[in-house]
């Protein structure tokens, strides 16, 4: 068996998880929120509004070819107008205009700029280093755009809070998938690779591979980064000591907050550090934080730091988005033959969003039927193949994925300049609901680090057309219509999106 449970405990039935179809098939226990008598720290109620010297920030360059990437390319287009509001209490930063203004080591500068590729800091990562970086090292909540760098701030901050002469476990990274654990460890071996610095993905495995709980020995890594579960039955069988932990970060932090995402687990995991070493910095990252979740957060990350974008800010400039109006399902997988596939030659890599594995499965039969080359994953199927798929796709030896929910979230691929939304991303409960925050991150996976990049959703039903007109309400945003049939209208499209 892999270390895949699911149990109940207590108050009632498990909530099934509303993301998508995918659930990292873990244990979770239900327990009762003391939400009610908490009142929001002090300290955040004083509001520094900082800006940013636009200055050192690249210009983008305007004609890279259909989104292409090159090597070392400074991308990152914020919008001048980009106001992150920044709450800090009475500490003062200042906000760094190149990483050697952090005080890193040699070897971890080194990192970031030969084996990473990056010549300065974007602006989120200018403003949150120095929070992250300056004793007392204060928690920080901190939002900001998909493929805007995030990874490279809470990295940096556990590769500069771990003492290489210790080997015990130091810093502990929670995610929500397997795939985004094993991302942001290879980030951090890559950008960590002259630090001596040694980490653990912990994930669950397949049965062939498993080993046990009981059987393995105690982690003397020092960076652990893996999803909720497998780090929770770690830290039950002590085989994870958590006294040394200092620094504790949620990637895609409103999901692992979320009531219906992994708030549990991620309160216990909390809990347990304050219990065995009275507490450790946390910071919670995410491109989206809803007001639910953002009222609970401080409620329980007391004393933050915090950044947050405007939500209407959110979708980036240089993406663009579209709707096409499908008279019927068929329409649909014609609409991916005829103009994803077809105008293949202008357009990166692409992936198209399915709300559930069933749909995964019945588009990629019926794509693959007719002779056109893809391959889809979802959360159902073995974990080896799920990493045959990603690595693949990562490799650049496939160019069209179809994907459930499992990679909406920060799954990163300079060469994704395409996203289809063959579903539009509903709420769980009440299917007639968008789900807003699903829609950013999963548009999110194309224009990364301010490349180029184009959005199709496809539209059927009235119900469709109401989430997408939700949708558009909710960012502010109006999408542009593309006729299904019409390849002057395609072409046109990602001509707009710069592509052709
Ligand atoms: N300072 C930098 N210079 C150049 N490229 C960078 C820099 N920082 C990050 N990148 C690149 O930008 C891309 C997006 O970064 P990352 O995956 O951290 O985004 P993110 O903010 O976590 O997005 P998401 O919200 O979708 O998870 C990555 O390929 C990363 O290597
Ligand atoms: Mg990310």
């Amino acid at each position: 068996m892999a270390e895949t449970t699911t149990s109940t405990a207590g108050n009632g039935p498990v909530k099934p998880r509303t993301w998508g179809d995918e659930v990292e098939e873990e244990e979770q226990e239900q327990k009762k929120l003391e939400s009610s008598n908490a009142t929001p720290s002090p300290d955040l109620e004083k509001i520094e509004k900082l800006t940013i010297s636009d200055e050192s920030e690249p210009s983008k360059t305007g004609d890279d070819e259909a989104g292409v990437v090159k090597k070392n390319e400074s991308l990152l287009h914020e919008p001048d107008e980009l106001k992150v509001e920044i709450k800090t209490g009475d500490t003062i930063y200042e906000s760094a205009s190149t990483f050697e203004d952090l005080n890193l080591s040699a070897e971890l500068l080194r990192g970031l700029h030969h084996e990473m590729g990056f010549v300065r800091p974007s602006k989120i990562q200018a403003i949150s280093l120095p929070m992250i970086l300056t004793p007392p090292y204060k928690n920080l909540v901190a939002q900001a755009h998909n493929g805007s760098g995030k990874t490279t701030c809470f990295v940096v901050g556990m590769l500069s809070r771990v003492d290489p002469s210790k080997k015990v476990p130091q810093a502990i990274c929670i995610c929500p998938t397997r795939e985004l654990a094993m991302q942001n460890d290879a980030v951090l071996s890559k950008m960590g690779k002259h630090m001596g610095i040694t980490s653990l993905c912990a994930i669950p495995t397949d049965s062939a591979s498993y080993v046990p709980m009981a059987k393995r020995l105690p982690v003397t890594e020092q960076v652990i980064i893996g999803t909720p579960g497998t780090i929770k039955k770690y830290m039950s069988a002590r085989k994870l000591s958590v006294r040394d932990v200092n620094i504790l970060v949620f990637d895609e932090a409103d999901h692992m907050l979320a009531q219906d995402g992994f708030r549990d687990d991620s309160e216990r995991i909390m809990k347990d550090i304050v219990r065995s070493n009275g507490g450790c910095q946390v910071l919670l990252f995410s491109a989206t934080f809803n007001e639910e979740v953002k009222a609970f957060v401080s409620r329980v990350v007391k004393d933050a730091n915090e950044m947050y974008v405007e939500k209407e800010k959110l979708s980036l400039a240089t993406l663009k988005q579209y709707k096409v109006h499908c008279p019927d399902e068929l329409a649909k997988i014609q609409v991916i033959k005829d103009k994803i596939f077809e105008f293949g030659k202008w357009l990166g890599q692409r992936i198209i969003f399915v709300h559930a594995r069933n749909s995964a499965r019945m588009l990629h039969d019926a794509l693959s039927k007719e002779g056109y080359e893809c391959t889809s994953i979802h959360g159902a199927m073995q974990q080896e193949d799920r990493n045959k798929i990603v690595k693949e796709f990562k490799d650049g030896l496939t160019d069209v994925l179809i994907s459930t929910d499992l990679l909406a979230r920060g799954f990163d691929q300079a060469q994704v300049n395409c996203v289809v939304n063959f579903d539009l991303p509903a709420k769980f409960h009440s299917p007639t609901e968008p789900d807003d925050e699903v829609y950013l991150h999963r548009i999110g996976r194309a224009g990364r680090f301010g490349r180029r990049g184009v959005v199709f959703n496809l539209i059927c039903s009235e119900r469709d057309r109401v989430l997408m007109e939700k949708i558009e309400r909710n960012y502010e945003h109006h999408v542009a219509e593309v006729r299904w049939d019409s390849n002057d209208d395609f072409e046109k499209a990602l001509k707009e999106a710069g592509l052709a």
